[in-house]
This record gives C-alpha cells, structure tokens and sequence, in this order.
C-alpha cells in the first residue's frame, strides 16, 4: 500500500489566466512531486523525467508495470537535445509538420533520461504538446515524463474529474484545463529502425505520417492481439487497456446489421447497453439504453466522446456493452485501436 497523499486541485483558468495554479504545478515538479496536467490528447500524470525518484512515484501512483516506458514532453525545440543522444532520420520533417501536437516520436535515449523512465529501453518516447497550460507548466519546470492519468488499464481520462476518481490520494496535484480536445493518446511512430513503424494510431493518422515520409509500417498490435511472447516493439500494446468493468463486445457491420444484432441481444439479456453511432438511433427504437458516441464518419466526435462514454458506462450500471465500431481509417483507427482493446479482442461480425 503506497501511503496517502495530501493531494490538492488547482484550476488553470480564472482572473489570472492560471498563473497561480502554473507556478504551484511547476514548483511541485521541479521539488520532484507528481502533478496530472492537461493535454490537447488526454490528462498525462506529470514528473520530472530525469529524477528516477520522482518518475518511480508515477508508476506507483498509476500501478503501471515497470517495463512499460514513458512518453517525456518538451517545450521547445531546444529541450530535445536533452532527451535524446542522436536525431534519426524522418525527425526533422516529423517535428516540423506536427509538433506542436498530437505525435510522438521514438529515438535514440540520451543519458541523462534513467532507465526507469524509458522502461529499460535505450530509445525514448518525445512529444511536444500543443496544449497551452502543458506547455506553460514544462516552461515553469523541466521536460516532464507523462503516461495518461489513469490507473493502469483504465480508460484514459479527458476530463479532471475522471483524474480525481483515478488519482486522488496518490499524486501531489491535479491541475484542471477543462475537457480534453483531442481525446484519445497521442501517434506514436518510432524511427529507431530501418522503416518507420507506426506503433499507435492517434489523431495524426497513417496516411498523413505516409503523405510525409513515404513508407511507414504498421506496428504488430494496432489491429491485432499481440502473441504472448513475441517481441514487443511498444510494451504498452501488450496490457489490458481502456476497460470498463462492464463486459464490451466489438460489433462489426453496417447499421441494419449492427441494429438487428443488438436488438436479438437485448431481447435475451439484462443489462445490455448499446454504444452505437447517430445514424443507428432510430433503428435501435426506443427502449434500448445507449450512449451515442458520435456520427459514424465523425472520427473527431468520436475520440472526444471516446474515453468519457467508456468510463459512464460503469456508473450507469450495464453489464455488457455492444459497441458498433467505425471504419480503421484515418482517425477511425485510432478509435478502433483503443475499442477492441477495451474489448479484450472480442470482436464480432455481422
Ligand atoms: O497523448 C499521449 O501520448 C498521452 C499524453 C499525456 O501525452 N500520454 C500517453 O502515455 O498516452 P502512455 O504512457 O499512456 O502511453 C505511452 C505509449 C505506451 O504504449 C508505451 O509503451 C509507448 O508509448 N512507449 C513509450 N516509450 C516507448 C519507447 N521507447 N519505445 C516504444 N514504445 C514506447
Ligand atoms: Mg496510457
């Protein structure tokens, strides 16, 4: 049991712009604490990613595995020295089209960055974000290791209230920037090897890390269930994630197929939710409870619905959830990605 802490709740916003909650967050993390801070993707729980120390303190706030490494986020261009010990190829054209934003990048680890936060590897996870209250809070203190604050194997929250259920109690601070933007983690895409390999989809998507760089590679693991034991490019893919405690099953099919799929269901079941898209709504009638999560090409509606309507799920008490899932394209495979794992891979066609 790790012991409890005074956390506190500062608000980024007001009369003074957040100011005061910046400075406060900034100081906790120079001093070597814990502070969940808002992204443009999801809330990351933030530490100082060369104190060892202060980084061991978000694995056991978060319950994470040792071996999954952490994402460090940076600032400005300048802080990337810092992090890494050489620039792989694909870099410069990567940052200079999307950061700041949405997209990590794996490369070469430099010393100064411990083991424990790149989970043991020597290759490091950089992102810079866009978010203004993240980048001011990295001003205020140092490149900052964050993965998503939520206990391990939780939905990622978008929201400070979905840090508070998760974290308080175990971090020093959580600091409130509203609703997160973005909505599901950032892309992450390593250039470590011959061929950039996309290991997570996010709301950069393939076509356009493709359009930049030519040839880019699906990681092992973004469509699919990885083996047990096969080499594991990304450790995070290999964890149960993004699950509500009700049982999720991933459906598969057009709107009539889906529909009638649920409504067969519904009739021999208790407990039954449906999480379906707007253009199912009339076809599902009227006694099914839902949550819609969007049009079914509204990929942005989608991924800032995503995470919350998971998490709800829960606190409205269904058992057994039948997600209808959007197209692998674009910013749809992202959101597919992140639904057949809350799934447990139990996916079904229609
Ligand atoms: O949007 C985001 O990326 C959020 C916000 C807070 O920035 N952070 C986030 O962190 O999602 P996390 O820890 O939940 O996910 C990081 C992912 C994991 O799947 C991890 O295994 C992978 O990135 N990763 C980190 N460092 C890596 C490395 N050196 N090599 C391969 N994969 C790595
Ligand atoms: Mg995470």
């Amino acid at each position: 049991m790790m012991t409890e802490k005074q956390t506190i709740l500062l608000q980024a916003s007001g009369p003074d712009g957040g100011a005061e909650a910046i400075a406060r967050a900034g100081e906790i993390l120079r001093q070597g604490g814990t502070v969940a801070i808002p992204t443009e993707t999801v809330y990351g729980l933030a530490a100082d990613a060369a104190n060892a120390e202060a980084v061991a303190a978000i694995f056991e706030a978060k319950g994470r595995p040792a071996d999954n490494p952490l994402i460090v986020h940076i600032a400005h261009e300048e802080q990337l020295e810092q992090v890494i010990s050489r620039r792989p190829r694909g870099l410069e054209i990567l940052t200079r089209r999307f950061w700041p934003g949405p997209l990590t990048i794996i490369c070469p680890k430099a010393d100064r960055i411990p083991l424990v936060t790149s989970g043991g590897l020597d290759t490091v996870a950089v992102r810079m974000p866009s978010h203004p209250v993240a980048r001011a809070i990295i001003e205020a203190s140092v490149p900052l290791a964050a993965p998503s604050a939520n206990r391990s194997g939780y939905p990622s929250p978008t929201t400070a209230r979905h840090c508070v259920d998760d974290l308080w109690g175990r971090v020093d601070a959580i600091v409130d920037g509203g609703r997160c933007t973005v909505g599901v983690e950032s892309t992450v895409i390593s250039l470590c090897g011959e061929v950039p390999v996309l290991l997570r989809p996010g709301a950069v998507t393939l076509e356009q890390l493709r359009e930049a760089l030519g040839r880019v590679e699906l990681g092992k693991g973004v469509l699919e269930r990885l083996e047990e034991g096969s080499k594991v490019l990304s450790p995070g893919l290999k964890y149960k994630h993004y699950a509500p405690s009700a049982d999720v099953e991933l459906v598969r099919g057009d709107s009539a197929a889906y529909t009638a799929y649920v409504r067969d269901r519904a009739a021999k079941e208790t407990g039954l939710w449906a999480m379906c898209f707007t253009e199912d709504q009339e076809r599902l009638g009227e006694e099914i409870p839902r949550l819609c999560y969007g049009g079914m090409e509204d990929y942005a509606a989608q991924t800032e619905a995503l995470f919350d309507d998971l998490r709800r799920l829960d606190a409205l008490g269904a058992r057994r959830v039948l997600v209808h899932a959007p197209q692998p394209t674009g910013m749809g495979l992202a959101v597919y990605n992140r639904l057949i794992r809350s799934a447990g891979f139990h996916i079904t066609d229609v």
